[in-house]
């Protein structure tokens, strides 16, 4: 079963409507990640966790574009970690794995579900991440005040899996001791419990600022439009809009 944490208010991208109901090529933003985890055949159900004042509109959306295998629709919370915790109250007690996914991450494929999944069968918890690239820096007050080291470093996306009762544990710890985390792995690692790494894809970018999302767009409608088929005969080097960082 997926999680899918849909709950933020999108401050970052500005406007009134939050980013997951942003229209990309005409469909929401979040039908759009939920039609992209239901491709995978392993996901056997979506709980969808939105903002408590999108409750119905969400509900509507989901059904108006016939989004398949939704077990829920539930109020998120404060921060990301509340609106898993929430998301995980809606999933079937006898769910083996969850898969844990920002619906702010539309180009999620189903070949990065499964082997996140099949990772995590294995080992109870795994993320997809990316090794990073460029130098990070530590600034303060616009000067550097130092350098890490980038051997090790990873971008890390999701979806991330975990064996159902080890993600419910790491959560339920963290609330007790007051434990916050930005992905829901770092609430795994507090636990002790070992967290799988596998390949993570460079088009998995959670759309976060106005650029990304005029990116999404152009990349959505590029495939569904008439030049859809040009730019897949072109392949993956080929006429693709240009792709922002990953965040
Ligand atoms: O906050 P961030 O940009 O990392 O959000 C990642 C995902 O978590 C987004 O899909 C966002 O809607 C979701 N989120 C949430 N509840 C919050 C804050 C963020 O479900 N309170």
């Amino acid at each position: 079963v997926a999680v899918v944490p849909a709950g933020g208010q999108g401050r970052r991208l500005g406007g009134g409507l939050p980013k997951q109901f942003r229209r990309l090529g005409g469909v929401p933003l979040l039908a759009l990640t939920l039609r992209a985890l239901a491709r995978c055949p392993a996901v056997e159900g979506l709980v969808v966790v939105v903002p408590r004042a999108q409750l119905a509109m969400a509900g509507r959306l989901l059904e108006r574009f016939a989004v398949p295998r939704v077990l829920a629709v539930v109020a998120g919370g404060a921060e990301r970690q509340d609106s898993v915790w929430q998301g995980l109250q809606a999933v079937p007690a006898e769910t083996e794995l969850v898969l844990v996914h920002d619906a702010v991450r539309p180009f999620v494929t189903a070949r990065l579900v499964a082997r996140v999944l099949s990772a995590a069968a294995g080992g109870g918890a795994a993320i997809c991440a990316l090794p990073v690239r460029d130098t990070i820096k530590r600034v303060r007050d616009g000067l550097v005040v130092g350098t890490l080291d980038r051997e090790g470093l990873w971008l890390v996306q999701t979806p991330q899996a975990f064996r159902r009762a080890l993600l419910w544990e790491a959560h339920d710890k963290a609330r007790r001791d007051g434990a916050a985390a930005t992905d829901d792995a770092g609430l795994v690692e507090r636990l002790g419990a070992p967290v799988a790494v596998v390949p993570g894809l460079e088009d998995n970018v959670k759309l976060t600022t106005p650029a990304d999302l005029r990116w999404a767009r152009r990349r959505v409608e590029a495939r569904a439009g008439a030049g859809g088929r040009v730019a897949r005969a072109a392949g993956a080097g080929g006429r693709q809009p240009g792709r922002p960082r990953l965040k």
